[in-house]
This record gives C-alpha cells, structure tokens and sequence, in this order.
C-alpha cells in the first residue's frame, strides 16, 4: 500500500505525510532529504553542487546515517538540494533507494508514504493514492517565514518569499522528474487551511483506499 505525495516546498506535504503514516502506522519517507543530504555533502566537499561529477559521486556514496543531520534543515541546504536534484545521475543514484522503501516498507509495516516532487510521476506511479498538496506561494512563505522565527532564526519575508519562488522555478522547469501533478493525482490546496483541516481533507481521500486494500 503505497501513498505518494508530491508538492512544492512549504506547502505542509512533509507535515501531512508523517501524520498519515502516524495514523495508518506505515513506513514514512521524505525524499527531500536525501536530495539535502547529496547538496549538504557536495557543499561540504567544498565542491559546486551544479557539477555533475561531484554530485553525482555523493549521490552514489550516500549512506544512511547522513539522514539524521539538522544541517539537512538548513537554507544552505535547501538550496543546494534543488541545484543537484536537477541532474540526472543524481536522481538515478537515488530511485533504486526510493523504490525499494516503497516496495518493501522497513519494520514489517504494512504501507509506506512518501512525500516529494516526483513520487507519484516517476517514483512510485501505481501508488494506491497520490496526493498533490499545493498552496499559494504568499501562504508558504508566509508559514515558512514563522516557523524560522519559532525557531528563533532570523528570517525577512521577503526574502523567504524570493527564495521560494526561485525554488519553484527551478523544480519545475528542469528537464528530468519536474515537479508536476501525476494525472491521477488529487489535488489538495492548503492555502485556506490549518494543519488539521488539511490532514482531515487526505483522510478523506486515502481512507477508503487503505481500508479497501488492506481489508
Ligand atoms: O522537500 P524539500 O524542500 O526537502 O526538497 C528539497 C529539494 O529537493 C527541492 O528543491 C527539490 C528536490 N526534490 C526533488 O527534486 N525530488 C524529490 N522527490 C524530493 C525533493
């Protein structure tokens, strides 16, 4: 049983996958991480996270453990994550990964949700449920932008709002695995929603298909 969920940054997709797999007790995987960890890893070699070689040999080393490092949730990070996710090699190095957790959910769980730009067009395209989780770009600055300050960071609106936009862009235009909806996606639009509302509009959705399949 497999639930994809594909989105733009911000837009509460990471937030929403984790309460879904909390509640249905599947296996939960945020690929965004790994695209971190491979542009954390070239940056830290001290290399360009646009060169295709340096990438490219991350991508391919990657080890677990890099996973669980709070840079991951860095800027800095982000940034690099979308440079290197728009090269091929990379994305090839981590699909068998991807596949696989999907395929075979770690910990005998009986499903497994993962959240991304690519799961339900490339990922995983005969995932049970796919959801597509969008918001207006002023929303998902404007939560992002709050969450920095909780945090106690510093952080300017406008900025985080640049920032996004720029992310936005080069997600969705690059050649390879773009971020787009899969056709047989469900679209779900949080800009008028709290984090509630939004778990509760994906229950709707992916409830009957989980009972169903695992019936
Ligand atoms: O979801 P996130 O902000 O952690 O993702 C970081 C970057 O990784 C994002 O700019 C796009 C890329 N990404 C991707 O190309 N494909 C995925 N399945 C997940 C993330």
């Amino acid at each position: 049983m497999i639930i994809a969920i594909d989105g733009p940054a911000a837009s509460g997709k990471g937030t929403l996958a984790r309460r879904l797999a909390d509640h249905f007790d599947f296996a939960y995987l945020d690929t965004g991480k790994l695209y971190r960890a491979v542009g954390l890893g070239v940056l830290r070699l001290g290399g360009d996270p646009e060169d295709e070689d340096a990438a490219g040999d991350v991508a391919r080393n990657l080890q677990p453990s890099q996973l669980d490092d709070d840079e991951l949730k860095s800027d800095a990070a982000a940034s690099a994550a979308s440079k290197v996710a728009a090269i091929e090699t990379v994305r090839a190095a981590l699909l068998d990964f991807q596949k696989s957790l999907a395929a075979n959910p770690p910990g005998g769980k009986k499903g497994a949700i993962l959240d991304g730009r690519d799961i339900g067009t490339v990922v995983c395209p005969d995932a049970d449920v796919k959801l597509f989780v969008t918001a207006s770009v002023e929303v998902r600055a404007e939560r992002r932008h709050k969450e920095l300050l909780q945090r106690g960071e510093t952080s300017i609106y406008e900025r985080v709002l640049e920032d996004l936009k720029e992310r936005d862009a080069r997600d969705s235009a690059r050649a390879v695995a773009p971020l787009k909806p899969a056709e047989d996606a469900t679209m779900v639009d949080t800009s008028a929603m709290d984090a509630d509302q939004a778990f509760e509009a994906a229950l709707k959705i992916a409830s009957p298909v989980v009972a169903e399949k695992l019936r």
